[in-house]
C-alpha cells in the first residue's frame, strides 16, 4: 500500500466558536484517514456547536476544552510540545483577536500562546466582522509573525448573508495542511480584500523550526515578468491572450520565501501580490520592456514568465471603433514588439542569468533549443500547452527544462506552487554554478 499523506504527523486541531465548527468533524476524520494522530482542544463556545463527544469518538483522546483539565495527562502548554502543525479550524474573529493580543483565557489561546510548533489559521466569520479593520489589522499582524493564514472564501455564510468569511472546504484545508507538512511550502491562496499568503521570515516564524524557510536565496536580486501584456485597439478594446499569471506569480512567492529580493513585473492580473515581493504594473509590452530595462541592472537573475504579446498596433485609435463605419472587414497593421528576455540574453554588460519559458504544442525539444540559442538563455523552461489539463489557467503544470547542453532535468504534473519551488531551486543552484564557472574563467 502506498505511503499515507500524513503518516506519522501529530496534529492539534483547534476548534473555536463558529457554525463551521461541524466542518472540523470532517478535516479531523480526513486527517486521521490519512495517517495523522490527531489532538483536539475547543474553546467553551465551540462546545456550544459540536461536543467534545464527537471528536472524542473520532480520535479516540479525550478532548480538551478546560484550562484546568489535564487531557490523558497533557495540559494546554504542552499539548502541541510533539506536534508538527496547530491547525485552528475555524478560527472566529474573536479567537484571533486574542490570538493577536496574546491573551490566554481558555483552552485553545491558552494551547496558542504556549504553541511549540507552527500554527494554521482558518479564518470563518461574517464578511463584515473579517472586513472591518479590526480583524484584517489583527491577521496582518498574525501573518507577520509567522502564522499560516487559509483565506476564507465567498459563499453562502451562516447568518444568512453572501459574502466573503466562509471557511474554505475541507479539502482545501486539508491540502494546504499536507502541502505545509510533506513540501515545507504553502499554497497562495487569494481572497479579493485579503492577500494571505505565509510570511514564515519574523523571528517568532523561525523559532518554528519544522518549517524555517529555506535562506539560500539570500542576497541576490531576481526580477521576473509574469501575465499577459494588452496591447490598445481604441480606447475600449485590446490585443491579450488567456495567460493567468499565477506560474509567474508561483515563482515570484518561492524567490521570496527563499529570502530572494524579488521584482515582480507584472501584465494585468487577478492575483495578489505574494509577500515580500515589489510589484511593477504595467499594460502593455512596451511598458513591460521599460520596467525591465529601469530593473535589470542590478539584477542577478532574470526568468521572462509573462505572455508578451508578439505584436501591437502601429497606431492605436483615439477614438472607438465604430462597425457602422468600418464596414464589413477590419484591417489592423500591426508591428512586431521588441523580445524582451531576448533583449536581457544578449546584455553586453551587467547581463543577469537568464532564463525564459516557452509555450509550445508541437516539436518541443527542436522549438526549446532554437529559442534557447537565439534569445541566448541560459535556460529555458518548456510547457506543453497542447495537454488542456495543464498550463494556462491552470493549477498544475508539467515542464522540461533546457540548457545549453541539453535537457536538464523534467518535471511531471503537479501544481504550479510546487513546479514553483522545484524550478527556483534549480534556478538559484544553476545561477551559483554559473557564477563560480565564470570566476574560475
Ligand atoms: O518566442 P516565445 O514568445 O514563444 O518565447 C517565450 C519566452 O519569451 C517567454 O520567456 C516570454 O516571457 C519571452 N518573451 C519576451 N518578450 C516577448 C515575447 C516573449 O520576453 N516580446
Amino acid at each position: 500500500m502506498s505511503q499515507l499523506l500524513l503518516q506519522n504527523r501529530k496534529i492539534v486541531l483547534g476548534v473555536t466558536g463558529g457554525i463551521a465548527a461541524y466542518k472540523s468533524c470532517e478535516l479531523c476524520r480526513k486527517l486521521i484517514k490519512n495517517g495523522a494522530e490527531v489532538r483536539v482542544v475547543m474553546t467553551e463556545t465551540a462546545t456550544k456547536f459540536v461536543t467534545p463527544a464527537t471528536f472524542a469518538a473520532l480520535t479516540h483522546h479525550e478532548v480538551m476544552s478546560d484550562v484546568f483539565q489535564d487531557a490523558e495527562g497533557i495540559d494546554h502548554i504542552a499539548i502541541t510540545n510533539d506536534a508538527d502543525l496547530f491547525v485552528i479550524a475555524p478560527a472566529t474573529a474573536n479567537s484571533l483577536a486574542k490570538f493577536a493580543t496574546g491573551i490566554a483565557d481558555n483552552a485553545v489561546t491558552t494551547a496558542v500562546l504556549a504553541s511549540a510548533c507552527p500554527v494554521v489559521l482558518a479564518p470563518a466569520m461574517n464578511s463584515r466582522m473579517l472586513l472591518n479593520p479590526a480583524t484584517k489589522s489583527n491577521i496582518k499582524t498574525l501573518q507577520e509573525r509567522g502564522f499560516y493564514i487559509i483565506a476564507p472564501e465567498e459563499g453562502d455564510l451562516a447568518c444568512g448573508d453572501k459574502g466573503l468569511g466562509r471557511m474554505r472546504n475541507v479539502d482545501d484545508i486539508f491540502s494546504y495542511i499536507c502541502a505545509l507538512l510533506n513540501d515545507h511550502i504553502a499554497l497562495p491562496y487569494q481572497a479579493p480584500e485579503l492577500s494571505c499568503l505565509p510570511s514564515p521570515t519574523t523571528p517568532a516564524a523561525l523559532t518554528q523550526t519544522k518549517l524555517l524557510p529555506k535562506s539560500h536565496g539570500a542576497g541576490i536580486k531576481i526580477v521576473i515578468t509574469a501575465g499577459p501584456t494588452q496591447e490598445p485597439i481604441d480606447p475600449a478594446r485590446v490585443i491579450t491572450n488567456r495567460s493567468s499569471g499565477k506560474m509567474g506569480y508561483a515563482l515570484a512567492q518561492m524567490a521570496a520565501t527563499m529570502g530572494a529580493d524579488v521584482t515582480l513585473i507584472s501584465g494585468p492580473t487577478q492575483l495578489a501580490t505574494p509577500n515580500n515581493v515589489k510589484r511593477i504594473n504595467v499594460t502593455t509590452a512596451e511598458q513591460m520592456l521599460d520596467a525591465v530595462k529601469s530593473q535589470v541592472g542590478q539584477a542577478h537573475i532574470m526568468i521572462g514568465c509573462a505572455a508578451v504579446a508578439d505584436y501591437r498596433l502601429i497606431e492605436p485609435m483615439q477614438t472607438k471603433l465604430k462597425k457602422e463605419e468600418t464596414g464589413e472587414f477590419l484591417n489592423l497593421q500591426l508591428v512586431k514588439n521588441e523580445d524582451i528576455i531576448s533583449y536581457v540574453g544578449h546584455l553586453v554588460e551587467n547581463r543577469p542569468f537568464t532564463v525564459g519559458f516557452a509555450a509550445e504544442s508541437n516539436n518541443f525539444e527542436a522549438n526549446a533549443r532554437e529559442k534557447l540559442t537565439r534569445k541566448n538563455l541560459d535556460l529555458i523552461v518548456m510547457n506543453d500547452i497542447s495537454d488542456p489539463a495543464i498550463g494556462f489557467n491552470s493549477n498544475d503544470n508539467a515542464a522540461t527544462v533546457f540548457g545549453p547542453n541539453g535537457i536538464v532535468t523534467s518535471f511531471g504534473k503537479m501544481s504550479k506552487i510546487k513546479m514553483a519551488d522545484l524550478l527556483m531551486e534549480l534556478i538559484i543552484a544553476e545561477y551559483k554554478d554559473h557564477k563560480t564557472a565564470k570566476a574560475k574563467k
